[in-house]
């Protein structure tokens, strides 16, 4: 069974908790994130609900169940309900908010080079749709806080109009200062949007103390719902500019309760959502993210010492979940090689997340609670494998 001692005693009965494939080491939980079997049954009874009876589930029960789970979700997140909207990702929320902005040619979208690469694409479209410019901050690896600041400083004018943010980038697994950026963009003027696809779950929240104008979030990462479950946060000020993305009967009642109605649709993964938060708060908040955060830097100093990384590459941003080891120069030189080598471990039994960014390779490794020191030493076995072909 393995055993975890940065847990303790009891995790061989908390790694029973999820399905995952134990032939597996599951070291990639920052993409898609893993359910617990008792939410996916939570889940499925809802699901055997709706299917008992359709008129009297989608008529009469799911409205009040939406806006009960989105209460719940909102406390988690800091926030109150009226400020929250579902959606089924991050994808959809920023999307919602790249239609809904009505920017004019001549106004300019700040980002960093770490943003997301799909989130890049919704920016991309907003400024094709607007004729409003993309401009992107350069942002070293070895950044301090001030330097991630001054990046954004150097590129914000009075011609910004939206700047957007990472909390947790996913290419380099950093952690931004998100309320000084929002502070710097309020004073020339911009709108901010945070992107927090990582944060729920990961970090202890209080979303609207950030100081944004919008923020989304995905629950299904580090909060263990079921995939399709999402979060949008809209600062009051803002609201009533701000579309669904899907028209549907909701559309005459705004913010967020269009986003309640997204025609028939299977709302399981938001009704589930409350139970997963219960899930993982039943292990202890604060213990699940000191554990993943200790062991994310025992991950990373360990492949980094098989790999013959030099400990001076590596950097781990307070109370991540998720660590980077940047590859050797050269050994994978393009995104297409980077993909090659996450294949060629996942036939080694080992599931991780291999980037490629600024013309470097990177093995990002996340830590939950289902991990095990284990799971990374076998990640390192097959990496440096690789390394030496
Ligand atoms: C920083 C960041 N933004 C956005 C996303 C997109 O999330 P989703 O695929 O759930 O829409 C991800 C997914 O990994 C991410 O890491």
């Amino acid at each position: 069974m393995g055993t975890n001692p940065i847990w303790g005693d009891d995790w061989p009965q908390v790694r029973q908790g999820w399905l995952l494939d134990r032939e597996v080491a599951h070291c990639n939980h920052g993409s898609f994130g893993a359910v617990p079997a008792h939410v996916l049954e939570a889940q499925d009874k809802i699901r055997r609900q709706m299917a008992v009876n359709p008129m009297r589930w989608f008529v009469r029960e799911l409205p009040g169940l939406v806006t009960a789970a989105r209460a719940e979700v909102a406390g988690f997140l800091g926030a109150v309900a009226d400020d929250l909207a579902f959606v089924s990702n991050v994808s959809a929320g920023v999307s919602a908010i790249a239609q809904s902005l009505p920017l004019r040619a001549g106004d300019e979208v700040l980002s960093s080079d770490h943003a997301y690469g799909a989130v890049s694409y919704a920016l991309d479209r907003l400024c094709a749709r607007t004729g409003a410019r993309r401009v992107i901050a350069t942002v070293p690896y070895h950044s301090t806080d001030e330097e991630v600041l001054a990046a954004f400083a150097g590129q914000c004018t009075e011609r910004t109009r939206l700047v957007v943010v990472d909390q947790v980038t996913s290419a380099t697994a950093r952690r931004f200062p998100v309320g000084d950026i929002a502070r710097l963009a309020h004073r020339a003027g911009a709108l901010v949007l945070v992107d927090g696809a990582h944060a729920p779950g990961m970090l202890a929240l209080d979303v609207p103390g950030l100081g944004a104008d919008f923020w989304v979030g995905n629950l299904h990462k580090w909060a263990c719902a079921p995939a399709g479950s999402g979060a949008l946060w809209v600062a009051p000020h803002c609201q009533d500019r701000i579309r669904s993305l899907v028209v549907s009967w909701g559309e005459p009642d705004g913010y967020p309760a269009s986003f309640d109605l997204v025609g028939t649709d299977d709302l399981s993964a938001w009704l589930a959502t409350p139970e997963a938060l219960r899930a993982l708060g039943a292990l202890g908040w604060d213990r699940v993210r000191a554990h993943n955060e200790a062991l994310a830097g025992w991950a990373q100093s360990r492949v980094a010492e098989i790999l013959g990384v030099p400990p001076g590459d590596l950097r781990h941003d307070r109370d991540l979940s998720m660590t980077l080891v940047r590859l050797p120069p050269g050994s994978v030189g393009s995104r297409e090689q980077a993909r090659k080598f996450q294949d060629l471990l996942a036939e080694r039994g080992v599931e991780a997340a291999v980037g490629y960014w600024n013309g470097r390779g990177s093995i990002r490794l996340s830590a939950q609670v289902y991990n095990q020191p284990a799971d990374y030493e076998r990640l390192a076995a097959g990496a440096r494998d690789l390394l030496a072909r």
